[in-house]
């Protein structure tokens, strides 16, 4: 699994310069004051550095696009990363640096010279989250493991942050490693012994299984799982870090580990990428870790739906009628539309038991919203416009794309059934909006809800902003900040 690069805090010292590492990296404000650090590095390159800078290849960059000298003079490091600063840095531009020197990283010996830069924070999580790699299946990779060592004025105050920050990327990587596991190794079984392992961080872990998942009611639920020799399971992850009695915020997410569209099965062309269906289940996973090991001041429960979308002899067929929990009865139209038949049956759950101060579920739900939105934006819907505004602002400064759709009665009768109380489909038109209404039929009155179809932002074909091709890790930062911003002051 691919773990966080360590990382070193040392104070200013010029002598680390003669120490063993691969790669040193420089920030050059636009003041140009050389501070004792940039005239040693200028010493070391024999003029080579100050040259640099001066040039024009250097001034045409932008902010937090970088200069590499490699093989400067008498410096020990191979390579000299510049990285072109301004003393007005914004954050993304913080981040933008850290992602592009992470693309140059390849797990060497690196030495930051930070300073005492504005956005140290950010510039750290932007090469943090980028320099993520997925190398599990990859027998004949060598890899070296690298190190990160950041020289800074005051070492000592840096602590803390990076203790945050390290929980929120371990966060983000956890979700990033299950959404890139194939469905042969992360089956519900493997997918709920990791889940298990949460409980080592202090989060009360709990796995149902199907009897019990049956004597609940969850008839919606155990649908989707009956076609598959792997079990349906409910996972359960509660975080008490909130010494008041305050109502938990509930995570809610979709995680079918393979979704093949069941009977009403799915064309052969690009299925397998449907082993990110759990991405949902994975984001809530991840935020539950990142809030366990920043020991966040705050309830906050996770539920995951784990099951498989199998055709096979037992199961579900197009026509079948099920009853969920919440006693509805739901005619099963297209075994595709299995997402919001998982979440019908935990959103009504996690209502009875935890009568949660608010609820947000994940999903990889349809493939419309990718035809809406594109990979850059997931979509957004809510019952609630405090709450959703709430995380329209903490996306927007995690820099997670997220955007606001629209709900209303008229899509709603487009799941009127001739049979049952309801049918799992609405049609081809708004068909990521009708998924949404049949979630919200699952939602109490006056129960602050928002629905995020992550089926866009889990997982693109080519490299992100923090992250190569494949899982993106989306919303861990955004539910992680949301949390610390709307839930925990109540302390
Ligand atoms: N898991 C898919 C949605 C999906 C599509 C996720 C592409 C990621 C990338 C979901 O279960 C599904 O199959 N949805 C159908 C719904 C339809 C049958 C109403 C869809 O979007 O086509
Ligand atoms: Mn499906
Ligand atoms: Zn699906």
């Amino acid at each position: 699994m691919t773990a966080l690069t360590e990382v070193n805090l040392i104070g200013q010292d010029l002598s680390s310069f003669g120490k063993d590492f691969d790669r040193i990296s420089v920030f050059i404000n636009d003041t140009k004051k050389m501070d004792e650090i940039a005239e040693q590095i200028d010493k070391l390159t024999n003029g080579a550095f100050l040259r640099a800078i001066n040039s024009k290849e250097f001034k045409e960059k932008t902010i937090g696009e970088i200069l590499t000298l490699s093989f400067p003079g008498i410096l020990k490091a191979k390579h000299l990363d510049i990285v072109k600063w301004t003393k007005l840095g914004i954050i993304d531009d913080a981040r933008k640096a850290g992602v592009n020197l992470a693309k140059k990283f390849n797990n060497s010996r690196l030495l930051i010279c930070l300073g005492s830069q504005k956005f140290s924070q950010d510039f750290l999580k932007g090469f943090l989250l980028r320099q993520y790699e997925f190398l599990n299946y990859k027998t004949n990779d060598s890899k070296t493991i690298g190190s990160v060592t950041l020289m800074l004025k005051d070492p000592k105050k840096f602590e803390k942050p990076l203790s945050e920050i390290k929980a929120i990327v371990d966060g983000v990587f956890f979700t990033r490693n299950l959404v890139n596991e194939p469905a042969n190794i992360l089956n519900t079984v493997e997918f709920s012994n990791r889940l298990q392992e949460l409980s080592t961080l202090g989060i009360e872990v709990e796995i149902l299984e199907e009897t019990k998942l049956s004597e609940l009611g969850m008839n919606a639920l155990l649908g989707v799982g009956q076609g598959s020799a792997n079990p349906s399971k409910v996972v359960v992850m509660s975080w008490k870090g909130s010494s008041k009695k305050t109502k938990p915020l509930a995570l809610v997410g979709k995680g079918v580990v393979f979704d093949t569209g069941g009977i009403s099965i799915k064309p052969a062309g690009g299925m397998e990428d449907m082993t990110m269906d759990m991405g949902g289940a994975a984001v809530v996973a991840g935020t539950m870790l990142a809030l366990a090991k920043r020991k966040a001041k705050a309830n906050v429960v996770g539920l995951v739906g784990l099951v498989e979308n199998m055709p096979s002899s037992t199961a579900q067929r197009p026509g079948d009628i099920v009853k969920s929990m919440k006693g509805d009865t739901i005619e099963v139209i297209n075994t595709d539309a299995e997402g919001r038949l998982v979440l019908s049956d935990l959103l009504w759950y996690a209502q009875e038991r935890f009568e949660p101060a608010g609820i947000i579920d994940l999903a990889t739900l349809t493939g419309a919203i990718i035809v809406a939105l594109g990979y850059e934006n997931a979509g957004v819907f809510s019952n609630d416009d405090e709450l959703c505004n709430s995380l329209l602002n903490v996306a927007n400064k995690e820099n997670e794309g997220a955007w606001r759709m629209p709900l209303g009665p008229a899509y709603d009768k487009k799941l009127k059934s001739r049979l049952a109380d309801i049918k799992n489909v609405g049609g081809r038109d708004a068909s990521a909006i009708t998924a949404a209404q049949f979630i919200q039929r699952f939602i109490k009155k006056d129960m602050p809800w928002i629905h995020i179809d992550i089926a866009g932002v889990a997982h693109t074909k080519s490299e992100s902003t923090y992250a190569p091709a494949g899982a993106t890790g989306w919303g861990v930062m955004s539910l992680n900040r949301l949390v610390s911003e709307k839930f925990e002051n109540n302390i």
